[in-house]
Order: C-alpha cells, then sequence, then structure tokens
C-alpha cells in the first residue's frame, strides 16, 4: 500500500520528519499542495479528509469534494472524519461538544461543524451518491464514508 500526504508546503518539513521517524518512505510520500488551487492526484482508491471540513465553508467544502471524485479509482472512496453536528442523539456531552467546536471554528476560520445532511448536500452534489455514517466514541466525532 502507498500513501501520499496532501498539506500544505510549509508543513513539508513536519512530513518528512515524522516519515523518516517511522522508516516510512517507501510506502509514504508528502505532496506539498494547496487542494483548493491544485489538482489531487489521479487513480486513488481511498481519500481520508480527518479534521478537515470544519475549516471549508459549504461552496469550498463542495470544491473538495469534487476534485476528491474526480481523483478516485471507480468504487474508491472519500472518508471524512470530523465533528459531527447531531451525531450525538440526546446526548448532552455531544451537543455541547460540537456546539462548542461550530462556535470556536466559526470566530478562528470561518469554518462549522457539518450534520451528516449537510455533508450529503456537498458530497452528493460531487458526485458521490451512497454515504454512511459511523459513530466513533470521542464525543460528537464520526466518520462519514462516501463511496464513488
Ligand atoms: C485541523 S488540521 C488536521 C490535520 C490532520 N488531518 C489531523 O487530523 O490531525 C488541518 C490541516 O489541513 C491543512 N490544510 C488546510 N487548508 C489546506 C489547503 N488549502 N491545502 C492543503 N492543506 C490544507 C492544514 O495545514 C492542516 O495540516
Amino acid at each position: 500500500m502507498k500513501a501520499i500526504i496532501v498539506d500544505l508546503p510549509p508543513v513539508k518539513k513536519y512530513a518528512e520528519e515524522c516519515i523518516s521517524k517511522y522508516n516510512a518512505s517507501k510506502n509514504v510520500t508528502f505532496l506539498p499542495s494547496d487542494f483548493m488551487k491544485d489538482e489531487l492526484p489521479k487513480g486513488v482508491d481511498i481519500i481520508l479528509a480527518f479534521n478537515i471540513i470544519h475549516g471549508l465553508n459549504p461552496a469550498e467544502n463542495e470544491t473538495l469534494a469534487q476534485k476528491i471524485f474526480k481523483s478516485l479509482n471507480p468504487g474508491g472512496m472519500y472518508i471524512i472524519l470530523d465533528q459531527i453536528k447531531g451525531i450525538g442523539g440526546s446526548s448532552q456531552m455531544s451537543k455541547a461538544t460540537t456546539s462548542f467546536m461550530a462556535l470556536n471554528l466559526l470566530h478562528q476560520a470561518g469554518g462549522k461543524t457539518y450534520s451528516k445532511s449537510e455533508i450529503d448536500t456537498f458530497t452528493n452534489k460531487a458526485g458521490f451518491n451512497k454515504t454512511e455514517l459511523k459513530k466513533l466514541n470521542a464525543p460528537g466525532f464520526g466518520i462519514v464514508i462516501c463511496h464513488k
């Protein structure tokens, strides 16, 4: 299995330190890139976006999802891990965590936390027509798997 870490150019130094520390350079490479401006590598099976969508507005998330759809092989998966609004049902802890995070993100970065149906809106527009939500143990956190 090969993996490509995509992040902005200033992250290169830290990513390469990590790759070297774990002797992972045969399988893991770093690609300095701005995913809002540049194309993503093509012909990949899985794309992970962990703690990414909360920093982007809905239009930016739609653009990113479109790029990801184009990059994935048929049958590929776009896997989102993030705080998911409403995931905790009646859990007060989960509601408090996602609400606090949403407020913080709005002030710090113009971002927000998204519900599963909001995620479906931008991933469906990009072409993903089957998505599934899996709850994680950490309050408010979940994974959304979008199938191409
Ligand atoms: C909240 S951190 C999440 C990092 C990691 N995925 C994790 O879960 O710990 C968001 C990351 O996205 C990167 N990022 C933000 N905007 C980006 C862009 N336009 N292109 C590439 N990377 C970007 C940031 O540099 C940062 O490393």
